[in-house]
C-alpha cells in the first residue's frame, strides 16, 4: 500500500508514520529527515538545501524529486511523510508509484505552534522530547545520552508561523486533488499520539479491501 501523510508542520505526521511502519512493516520515507541528515552529513545537496530548510522554505521541487522519485519507483509500500508537498510532487510522484490513500492531518494552528516551539531534540541519538502536551516533560539533557537538548533550527516560533503559511499555500491545495483521485482520509490529529494513532489505523483499514 502506497500511503502519504500530509499536513501542517507539527501535526504528527513523522509521530503517527513511525508507528505505522514499525507495526505493519512499511518502509518510512521522510523527506524532512532525509534533507535533515544531509545537511548533518554536508553532503552535496545538504549545502544546497540548508538555508531553505532552516528558514522554513520549501526546497526546490527538482530537488526533492531527484532524492524521492529512484526510491519510491522500485516499492509496492511506504508511509511518505512530507511528500508530495507542491502539486508538481504529487503529479510526479503518481506518474511512477500512484498513491493509494493519502492521508490529511487536521490540527489546531494554536496547537502546532505548541507542539513545535516545545519540541527539543538530543543531537546524538535524535530523541524527540517535548515541554507542550498534557504529559510535558521539562528537560533538559536526553535520559539516554545526558547531553544537552537542542531546538531545530525552524522551530523558532517566527519560522513556524512561516511554514504554516507556506503550507496554506502550497500544499492544502493537495487536499484536492486527492479528493478528486478518490484517495483522500481526513484525520483529527489532536489528542495523545495514542489517540491519533487508533483513529488513524480506524482510517486506513475502513475500507475492507485495503491491506496495509
Ligand atoms: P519536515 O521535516 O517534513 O517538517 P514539517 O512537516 O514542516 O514538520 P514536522 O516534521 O516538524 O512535523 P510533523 O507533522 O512530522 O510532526 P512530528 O511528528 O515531528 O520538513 C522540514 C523542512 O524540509 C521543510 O520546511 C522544507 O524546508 C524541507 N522539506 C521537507 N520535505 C519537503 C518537500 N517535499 N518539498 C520541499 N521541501 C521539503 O511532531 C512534532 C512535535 O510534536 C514533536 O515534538 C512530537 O513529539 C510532538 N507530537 C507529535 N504528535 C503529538 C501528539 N499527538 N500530542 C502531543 N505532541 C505530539
Ligand atoms: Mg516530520
Amino acid at each position: 500500500m502506497r500511503i502519504t501523510f500530509l499536513g501542517p508542520p507539527g501535526s504528527g505526521k513523522g509521530t503517527q508514520a513511525e508507528k505505522l511502519s514499525a507495526e505493519f512493516d512499511i518502509p518510512h520515507i521522510s523527506t524532512g529527515d532525509i534533507l535533515r541528515n544531509s545537511i548533518t552529513k554536508q553532503t552535496e545537496i545538504g549545502r544546497k538545501v540548508k538555508s531553505y530548510v532552516e528558514s522554513g522554505r520549501l526546497v526546490p521541487d527538482g530537488v526533492v524529486l531527484d532524492l524521492v522519485l529512484g526510491e519510491a519507483r522500485q516499492m509496492e509500500s511506504f508511509v511518505m511523510d512530507g511528500f508530495p508537498r507542491t502539486l508538481v510532487q504529487a503529479e510526479r510522484l503518481d506518474e511512477i508509484a500512484p498513491i493509494e490513500i493519502s492521508v490529511f492531518f487536521e490540527i489546531s494552528e494554536a496547537t502546532v505552534v505548541a507542539r513545535l516551539t516545545g519540541r527539543r531534540i538530543c543531537p546524538v541519538c535524535g530523541r524527540v522530547y517535548n515541554l507542550s502536551g498534557d504529559r510535558a516533560v521539562a528537560k533538559e539533557r536526553c535520559d539516554e545520552c545526558s547531553v544537552s537538548l537542542v531546538i531545530r533550527e525552524d522551530d523558532q516560533e517566527n519560522i513556524v508561523r512561516r511554514r504554516i503559511e507556506i503550507y496554506k499555500e502550497e500544499t492544502l491545495p493537495l487536499r484536492e486533488y486527492y479528493r478528486k483521485k478518490g484517495v483522500l482520509r481526513r484525520l483529527s490529529a489532536e489528542g495523545t499520539p495514542d489517540t491519533v494513532y487508533r483513529r488513524l489505523k480506524r482510517t486506513l483499514l475502513e475500507d475492507d479491501s485495503l491491506k496495509i
